[in-house]
């Protein structure tokens, strides 16, 4: 497992140099004000001001301080060491108070101690971790009673098809949770396929049932579950962006689901009801 890890690892490392200098990350927009969050999860997440706030899987930290700057408190985990220090950088430059840890976030809960009233994770973050049950452990622990665990994905399903195929949907990958990460050569990356860089990429896939299961076994309550049509990125080559931002199979095609957003509260204790007066 280390082997993968360290792999990933080092992928993010390097690909946080080529995000850094991307238009698709646009980083002098964030310094300049912009938010880099969208509508979904502001609309859905709601007001976080004052909230203690834990962002899993921050890469580099934009996001964690767009919700600083609707007056989160906040912290960012990545495992990425370069993008850590670019995260912190970018909090000192503009200012935007922050505390941002580097760990692997199966290890979280040794280096990091605390309640948090949400626990954050978004956008490409599942398919990098081996065992769901072991992540959703982690947002459990992390979270106060009653607090929200909110997430902002692509869809399991949407993960099946051919991301390369130029024409159409077909089915490429397997649906449920496999013992071996997938292995992808990778060349470039999301943000910029034409960078100079070529790495080897691990990932686990997981189903819709396994994400909800992993989250209601480790005592949280499911809200509700969305699911959208588009999706945050070009998903496949034959996705086209709408003037709204979002990617789509064809302007109003609405055949399957390309992202999900999922809401949940952990369960307090139970609170025994008060005695009444013929007890
Ligand atoms: C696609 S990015 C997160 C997306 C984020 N919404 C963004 O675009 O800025 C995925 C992040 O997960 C991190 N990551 C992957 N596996 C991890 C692990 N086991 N522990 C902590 N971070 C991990 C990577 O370093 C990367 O920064």
């Amino acid at each position: 497992m280390d082997e993968y890890m360290n792999s990933n690892r080092r992928l993010w490392d390097n690909w946080t140099a080529i995000h850094e200098r991307s238009s698709f990350y646009d980083v002098e927009g964030f310094r300049n004000g912009r938010s880099s969050l969208k509508s979904i999860e502001l609309e859905e997440l709601g007001d976080v001001s004052g909230k203690a706030l834990l962002h899993l899987q921050c890469h580099f930290g934009m996001d964690t301080l767009s919700w600083a700057r609707l007056g989160a408190q906040v912290t960012g985990v990545d495992f990425s060491e370069r993008a850590i220090r670019l995260a912190c950088a970018l909090s000192e430059e503009t200012s935007i108070p922050a505390r941002f840890v580097r760990s692997n976030i199966y290890d979280l809960p040794d280096v990091l101690s605390g309640e948090f009233d949400v626990v954050f994770t978004s956008y490409g973050v599942l398919s990098w971790l081996p065992d769901l049950r072991r992540w959703a452990e982690v947002v459990s622990h992390f979270l106060k009673p009653g607090g929200v665990f909110y997430i902002v994905e692509a869809h399991p399903f949407a993960h099946v098809f051919d991301d390369e195929n130029e024409v159409d949907l077909r089915v490429r990958y397997p649906y449920f949770h496999g013992p071996e990460p997938l292995r992808f050569e990778t060349h470039g990356s999301y943000a910029d396929p034409d960078a100079d860089h070529h790495s080897v990429e691990y990932s686990w896939d997981h189903s819709l049932g396994e994400i909800l299961n992993s989250l209601i076994a480790a005592g949280l309550h499911i809200e509700h579950l969305h699911e959208f049509p588009y999706c945050a990125w070009k998903i496949y080559p034959f996705t086209e962006q709408g003037e709204d931002g979002w990617w789509r199979l064809k302007e109003d095609d609405s055949a399957i689901p390309l992202m999900f957003s999922l809401k949940a509260t952990k369960q307090g204790p139970e609170v025994a009801p008060a005695p009444t007066e013929s007890q």
